[in-house]
Parts: structure tokens; C-alpha cells; sequence
């Protein structure tokens, strides 16, 4: 068995998975969004504290696992790096006493591998976007080791811009979901934000305008909060399937998938749905619970590494906080 932590930003997590068929064994995550809430955003030193607290409290429940253990796996980039660094203190810890190799994990790979999580009909190559709270990226991926990146972001990335959304509206952190909720109730049409990058052949995402249009509606218009959101989502939406159709003029994939934080709204996969259809892709998403951060899909993507026998030495393992493929 594999054990794994992810603490690379407010999520203190840590799952047993087995290597003989990748099954998750136990998998346990405490958030802190409560926490951070009232700041409208995570406050990384409060974060690295929160973790210290938490990740022993759950090792804890994982103690009649470790006779078993083959390797200990940890995100040591990209993240916060004083939340990184509180789960790979614990995982060269468990390392020596244990006697077990570490192998270090990139938190975007990890996201990758939640399609896999109790799912072994899932497979490469596959087209991907990833869309986080750090990043927004449209990828090919065509194993572990081989990832093409076609456009990434050039500023805020596509979960980021819900969280800014939502805490010009004072609607709290994060904000994708409750920006996605507001939207249900709102008129689309209303707002007339533009699609960014819309005249630029250039792959690539920004948000950093869409955000400032929306701070300026809501100076014009404070009492409008669910025409707001639901004109921005369905901008920034548009966004997204505007730059991943120029892909498809040069690329076309037989399997697709969104992964990441945001990639839990409903919205953003029917839209993505309806493209698939159109293209004749099929859609691949990981269920609900392993969208956000977890260590779930931190083991699962281990498992791979640890096949590979991609194991670093105690003083090798680093943290990159600002990582990307
Ligand atoms: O992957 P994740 O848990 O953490 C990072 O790796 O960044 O993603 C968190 C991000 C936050 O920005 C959050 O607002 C966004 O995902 N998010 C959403 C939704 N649920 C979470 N964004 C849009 N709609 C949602 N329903
Ligand atoms: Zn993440």
C-alpha cells in the first residue's frame, strides 16, 4: 500500500491506496474553507498552522496501515510553500521510521489522476483542461511522463476569478460554488462582458479583464448579484470553449476531460458536454468528492510513480511552489 498526503493549500488530506489494483483503502480530508472565509481567500501561514494540526489527527486513524506500507507519496509542488512543506515533514518522517521510499507528486498530475480513482475503464491519450483555484490549463495527455501543454493562463486562472467574483459580491471564499448557485437565479443575457482574447489567435487564458467588467458592474449595479454571476460564468464559460475549439482545429481527441476544483460545475461540464458531442469525444470527469483537493488522487497518481520507481532521497525532495508541466 501506498500512503499519501496533500497539503498544498487549505485541504489537509491523506489516503491509503493499494498497489496491487489501485483501490482506495481509506481516505480522509479536513477542510478549512470555514476558516478562511471571512479573509475572502486563503491566508497561507494560517493554512501551514491548520495543517499541523490536522494531518497527525489523521495519520492517526491510518496507524494499522503502516505494517503494510510499500511507500509514502506527498504534493511538493506547485502550491503554497508553507503548506507544502507541513506534509513533506511528514512524509520524511514516515520515510525513515518506517524504512520506505518517498515519492514526491505534482499536485496537477494528481488532479489528473482523479479520473482514475475506482474507475480502471479510464485511459490515455486523452485531451484535458484543468481548470483550479492556481491554474487553467488545456492539455494533452499522453502518459504519466508525456504532457503537451496547449494554453495556460496569463494571469487569475478560471477558479481563482470565481473566488475575486464572489468576494467583490461579499459572498465568502471559495467562490466557485456559491457563485455557481447565484447564477441559477440570474439572467445571463443581462451583462454584456466581453470574451477575453476573443480577436487573438493566441492559445492561451486570461481573466484578469472579465474581472475588472464585473467589478465595475457591481459598482453600477450592487443589487444585480445573480445577473452578475450568471453573465460572468457564462462569459468566463465561453472563454473556455473558445480557446479549446481553436485546439480542436489542429488536435482532435477520442477522450476528454475537465479535472480540477472547478471542474464540480455543472454549467462548465454541460457546456463542455455539448462540445464533446459535437466532436465526438467522450467526456471524462472524476466524481464530486475527488474534483477539489484530496489524497486520493494523490495516492492513485503515486501509484504510477512507484511503478516507474520514481523515488527521491530525503535531501533531493523539493518544494516548488510555482511548478507547471
Ligand atoms: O483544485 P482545487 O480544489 O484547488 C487548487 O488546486 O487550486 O480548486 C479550488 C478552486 C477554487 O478557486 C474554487 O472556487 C473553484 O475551484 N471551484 C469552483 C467550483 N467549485 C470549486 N469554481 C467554479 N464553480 C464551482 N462549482
Ligand atoms: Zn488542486
Amino acid at each position: 500500500m501506498i500512503l499519501s498526503i496533500e497539503s498544498s493549500c487549505d485541504d489537509s488530506s491523506i489516503a491509503i491506496t493499494r498497489i496491487s489494483d489501485a483501490k482506495l483503502l481509506f481516505h480522509k480530508k479536513i477542510s478549512q474553507e470555514i476558516d478562511h472565509s471571512k479573509y475572502g481567500g486563503v491566508v497561507p501561514e494560517l493554512a501551514a498552522r491548520l495543517h499541523a494540526i490536522a494531518l497527525p489527527n489523521i495519520l492517526e486513524e491510518c496507524k494499522e496501515y503502516f505494517q503494510d506500507l510499500k511507500a509514502v507519496a506527498v504534493t511538493n509542488e506547485p502550491g503554497l510553500s508553507v503548506t507544502l512543506v507541513e506534509g513533506v515533514c511528514m512524509a520524511k518522517a514516515l520515510s525513515i521510521s518506517l524504512n520506505i521510499p518517498l515519492i514526491p507528486i505534482n499536485h496537477l498530475k494528481g488532479h489528473i489522476y482523479s479520473l482514475f480513482i475506482d474507475n480502471p475503464k479510464t485511459s490515455f491519450p486523452m485531451g484535458v483542461l484543468l481548470v483550479s483555484g492556481g491554474h487553467t490549463q488545456l492539455l494533452h495527455v499522453e502518459s504519466y511522463e508525456k504532457i503537451e501543454v496547449f494554453a495556460t493562463t496569463l494571469d487569475d486562472s478560471f477558479g481563482e476569478s470565481f473566488d475575486k467574483v464572489a468576494k467583490m459580491l461579499g459572498l465568502g471564499y471559495p467562490g466557485g460554488p456559491v457563485v455557481e448557485e447565484c447564477a441559477k437565479n440570474g439572467d445571463e443575457k443581462r451583462f454584456d462582458f466581453t470574451v477575453p482574447l476573443l480577436r487573438t489567435p493566441k492559445l492561451a487564458f486570461s481573466y484578469s479583464g472579465l474581472k475588472n467588467q464585473v467589478r465595475l458592474a457591481i459598482e453600477e449595479n450592487p443589487e444585480a448579484k445573480n445577473d452578475i454571476c450568471a453573465s460572468f460564468q457564462n462569459i468566463a464559460t465561453k472563454h473556455l470553449l473558445h480557446k479549446l475549439k481553436k485546439v480542436l482545429q489542429i488536435k482532435s481527441f477520442k477522450n476528454f476531460a475537465i479535472v480540477g476544483g472547478a471542474s464540480a460545475n455543472k454549467y462548465l461540464r454541460s457546456e463542455i458536454e455539448n462540445l464533446c458531442t459535437k466532436y465526438s469525444m467522450s467526456l471524462h470527469v472524476a466524481d464530486m468528492q475527488f474534483c477539489s483537493d484530496n489524497a486520493a488522487m494523490i495516492g492513485r497518481c503515486a501509484i504510477e510513480a512507484y511503478n516507474l520507481k520514481k523515488f527521491a532521497n530525503l535531501d533531493e525532495i523539493e518544494i516548488n511552489p510555482r511548478t507547471n508541466f
